[in-house]
C-alpha cells in the first residue's frame, strides 16, 4: 500500500534519570535518522516523544530521595528534554505523561475497553506491608523466582529469566522499603482478557516482514497462551482508575504508556493550530506508524499494545517495530543501577556531538547487541571524521582559497574520474535511501564512509597542487568536483551528522539549511562556478590518547557498585579498587551455561596500533581457534607458544580492534599484573574446566 504519510515514535524514556547512550542507540538515534532523511525526501512525517512519568521506579527514587515523585520527574524530565535537542533529536513534539490531555486519554481508552467487554473485574490476593502500609506492586516487592529460583526478582519480571511473574508467586518475598515480610490481602484489580486477542495478533504478526528479534520474543508469549494480565495497580502515584470506588488505584503503566504516543500528537496537534490533526495520523490506514524501540520494550509495543488498540478500537495498529538490540561497553552490558554507563551530556558537552551520533550510528545494534568503548569512540573520531571527512571538506576549501580567491572555478571538459565521482555520488545517495528506508542505519553509515574515503582518493589521485601549473583545467575541474562532492556529503551527512551538514552549509556559503534541501538533489544539483564560498571551518578535532585514558578511567571507577551514595571518601576509593569484585549473585543453572576448557597457544602476534591486544591462535582438542586477548603489556608473543591456558569455550564471537575473536581467555589481574590461568599440571586441551 502506498502511505500517505508517516508517525514515527520513540520509546517514552523514565524520567527517572539521565540518558546514557545505551538509550540513544535503542530507540532514538535510529529513529531520528530515519526522520531526518524523509523530511529530506519531503515525505509527510511526524516525531513523537516524551517522557514516561509513572510507574513503580519513579515513586522508589522518589522515596530514596525523600522528595515527591513529581519533584523526580520535573527533574529528569527537564533534564532529558535538553539533552534531545543538544543532541538532535528532532521531534516534532515532545510531551510528557503527566500532562493533563494524557491522563484524559488513557482513561478514556480504558473506558472504552472496559465498555467493550474486554476487562475481567477480579478479586485477588496480593502481598501487603502492614509497616508501609500499602499493597506492594510490581518492584516494591523482591523475592525468588518462581520460574528459575533466582534471588532478587521483582513482583513484575525477574531479570535472571527474564520470564513475567505474578507476584502473589514469588517464593520468600520482602517490602522493598522497610525489608519486611508481607502479608496476604484480597484487592480488587481489572485484568485485560488478551487471550480473546491472541489469534489475531498471532495473524497479524505473522503477515508481518519483521526483524526477528521481534518474532522470536512474542512467540514464546504466544506458546505460553496471552490470558489476562491486570491493567491496575494498588498505588497512588499514576492515572486514576475511572471507575467508582476505586481511590487508591491507578492505571498499570504499561498500560498508559504507549497511549502517550497518542496524546503527544494530540498536543502538537494543538501546537500548530489544528487540534483534528492527531486523527489523521492514527486513525487513517494510510499512515504509516513506525515505533522505535529497545528490545527490551518488544512485547509490550508488539502484543500488548496492539490489543490494547484493538479492545479500544481507538486507533489502527502500528505498521513497523523496529526494535533494537542492546549496546554494551567495553563488552559489559550497560547498568545504571551500577552506575556503568556512559552519560550522553557528559560526552556532548565535551565532544562533537557528531562524533557520538556517527560513532552510535556505525555501529548500531540492529540485529545484535554491540560494543562500545571510549577507544572505539576516539578510533572514529579521529580516523573516520577528522582524517577522513574533515580533511577533505578541509582541502577543498583551501585550494580554492588559495588557487581561486574562495570563488568556484569553472570546469572545462570533465574527465572520467571526474564523472564517475558524479556517478558514484549517485549511486551512495541510491543504495544510502535503500538501506534508510529499511532502518538499516549502521550500513547505510558505512557506505557513508566508504564514499567519503572514495572523495579524498579523488582527490589525492588528482593532486591539485601539482596541476595548477601545468594542467590548469585538471586543477580547475577536481576543485568544481570537489566543492560540489562536499555539498554532496553534507546532504548524504544530514540526517546522521546535522550539525557539522549544517557548518558545510554555511562554509559553502548557501542560504537555507541542509537538512532542508532535498535528497534526490544529490549529485543532481551543482554549485556553480563563480559562487563564493566562506573560509573553511574546523569540523571535527582529535581526540588524544590522555583524555580518552582519563575517560576509561573514570568509567572503571564509577563502574563499581556504589548504591551507598553516603560513602566516605576512603570508601569509595577501596571499592573503586575492588570494581572486579561487583558481585551479581548467581545460581549453579545459570553458571553452568558457561564452557570453561584448556586450550593450548599454538602461534601469537602484537596487533597493530595497539599497545594491549595479542592475536592468539588456539587449539581445543581438535578445533583450531583465533582469539584477541588484551595481555600485550604483560606477555611477549614469544612466551606464549606451548602455553596451556583456560578459555571460555561458548562464548559469544565478537570483533575486538576489527579482529574477529572467537573465545576469551582467562587471566587474574591486580591493579599492575596480570597472569594467565593455567592447569596446574599438564592435561590434554579440550579438557572441561568446572
Ligand atoms: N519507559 C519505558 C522504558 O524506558 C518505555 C515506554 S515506551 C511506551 O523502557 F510506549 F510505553 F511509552
Ligand atoms: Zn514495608
Amino acid at each position: 500500500m502506498e502511505f500517505k504519510r508517516t508517525l514515527v515514535t520513540s520509546a517514552l524514556p523514565y524520567a527517572n534519570g539521565p540518558l546514557h547512550i545505551g538509550h540513544i542507540a535503542g530507540a532514538y538515534l535510529p529513529a531520528d535518522i530515519f526522520v531526518r532523511f524523509n523530511r529530506m525526501l519531503k515525505n509527510d512525517i511526524v516525531f513523537i516523544g516524551g517522557s514516561d512519568e509513572h510507574g513503580v521506579p519513579i515513586t522508589i527514587t522518589a522515596e530514596k530521595e525523600k522528595v515527591s515523585p513529581q519533584v523526580i520527574i520535573d527533574r529528569y524530565h527537564n533534564m532529558n528534554k535538553k539533552t534531545f535537542e543538544k543532541l538532535g533529536i528532532s521531534f516534532d513534539h515532545y510531551s510528557r505523561t503527566s500532562a493533563e490531555i494524557h491522563h484524559k486519554t488513557a482513561q478514556e481508552i480504558f473506558t472504552k475497553i472496559y465498555k467493550n467487554g474486554h476487562l475481567l473485574e477480579k478479586e485477588i490476593q496480593q502481598f501487603y506491608c502492614e509497616k508501609c502500609n500499602m499493597f506492594l506492586a510490581d518492584r516494591y516487592i523482591e523475592g525468588v523466582c518462581p520460574h528459575c529460583g533466582c534471588d532478587g526478582a521483582r513482583g513484575d519480571q525477574c531479570e535472571s529469566c527474564g520470564k513475567w511473574i505474578e507476584p502473589i508467586d514469588l517464593k520468600n518475598p520482602k517490602c522493598k522499603i522497610c525489608g519486611a515480610e508481607p502479608i496476604i490481602k484480597t484487592t480488587k484489580h481489572w485484568f485485560l482478557q488478551m487471550s480473546k486477542f491472541q489469534e489475531k495478533i498471532e495473524n497479524w504478526l505473522k503477515s508481518k516482514k519483521w526483524k526477528d528479534n521481534v518474532t522470536n520474543f512474542c512467540k514464546g508469549w504466544f506458546a505460553e497462551g496471552l490470558g489476562e494480565r491486570a491493567i491496575t495497580r494498588d498505588i497512588n502515584w499514576g492515572i486514576k482508575v475511572p471507575l467508582p470506588n476505586t481511590d487508591g488505584k491507578v492505571l498499570y503503566v504499561w498500560f498508559e504508556a504507549p497511549i502517550g504516543y497518542i496524546s503527544s500528537t494530540k498536543e502538537w496537534s494543538e501546537k500548530i493550530g489544528k487540534p483534528e490533526e492527531w486523527q489523521k495520523y492514527w486513525r487513517d490506514e494510510k499512515t504509516r506508524i513506525i515505533h522505535f524501540i529497545g528490545k527490551d520494550n518488544i512485547v509490550f509495543h508488539a502484543i500488548v499494545w496492539p490489543i490494547i488498540l484493538l479492545a479500544s478500537d481507538y486507533a489502527h495498529l502500528p505498521n513497523e517495530i523496529p526494535a533494537n538490540e542492546f549496546l554494551n561497553i567495553s563488552s559489559r552490558k550497560i547498568s545504571t543501577s551500577r552506575n556503568f554507563a556512559i552519560w550522553v551530556d557528559d560526552v556532548i558537552n565535551k565532544y562533537n556531538v557528531d562524533s557520538l551520533r556517527y560513532a552510535i550510528a556505525a555501529n548500531a545494534p540492529e540485529t545484535r547487541d554491540t560494543d562500545f568503548s571510549w577507544e572505539y569512540f576516539q578510533e572514529k573520531n579521529n580516523n573516520e571524521l577528522a582524517d577522513n571527512i574533515g580533511n577533505f571538506v578541509n582541502r577543498a576549501g583551501v585550494f580554492i582559497k588559495n588557487f581561486y580567491n574562495n570563488i568556484i572555478p569553472e570546469p572545462i571538459d570533465l574527465d572520467d574520474n571526474c564523472k564517475q565521482m558524479i556517478n558514484k555520488t549517485i549511486e551512495t545517495r541510491d543504495k544510502m535511501f535503500d538501506l534508510f528506508s529499511n532502518f538499516q542505519v549502521k550500513e547505510a553509515t558505512k557506505i557513508f564512509m566508504a564514499f567519503a574515503k572514495e572523495c579524498n582518493k579523488y582527490f589525492n589521485d588528482s593532486a591539485p597542487w601539482h596541476c595548477f601549473k601545468n594542467d590548469k583545467n585538471k586543477c580547475s575541474n577536481c576543485l568544481y568536483i570537489s566543492i560540489n562532492l562536499v555539498k554532496w556529503l553534507a546532504q548524504l551527512m544530514s540526517p546522521i551528522m546535522p550539525f557539522s551538514a549544517e557548518k558545510i552549509w554555511q562554509f559553502l556559503n548557501l542560504s537555507g539549511e541542509c537538512s532542508k534541501s532535498e535528497w534526490c538533489a544529490i549529485g543532481v544539483d551543482f554549485l556553480k562556478a563563480g559562487h563564493k564560498i566562506n573560509e573553511p571551518q574546523i569540523l571535527f578535532t582529535k581526540i588524544d590518547d590522555k583524555t580518552i585514558r582519563a575517560e576509561i578511567d573514570k568509567l572503571l571507577n564509577t563502574g563499581a557498585d556504589n548504591k551507598n551514595q553516603n560513602q566516605t571518601a576512603p570508601e569509595k576509593k577501596a571499592q573503586s579498587e575492588k570494581i572486579e569484585n561487583v558481585i551479581d549473585i548467581v545460581d549453579i543453572n545459570y553458571f553452568s551455561k558457561i564452557q570453561l576448557r584448556v586450550a593450548e597457544i599454538i602461534k601469537a602476534e602484537n596487533v597493530e596500533k595497539s599497545k594491549k591486544l595479542l592475536k592468539l591462535q588456539i587449539k581445543i582438542a581438535n578445533d583450531e581457534r583465533q582469539i584477541v586477548a588484551g595481555i600485550a603489556e604483560f606477555y611477549k608473543p614469544e612466551q606464549l607458544i606451548g602455553k596451556k591456558i583456560v578459555v571460555v569455550y561458548n562464548l559469544k564471537p565478537a570483533k575486538i580492534f576489527n579482529i574477529e575473536s572467537n573465545g576469551m581467555l582467562l587471566a587474574a589481574k591486580t591493579k599492575d599484573k596480570l597472569v594467565l590461568v593455567t592447569p596446574e599440571t599438564d592435561i590434554d586441551t579440550g579438557a572441561v574446566v568446572g
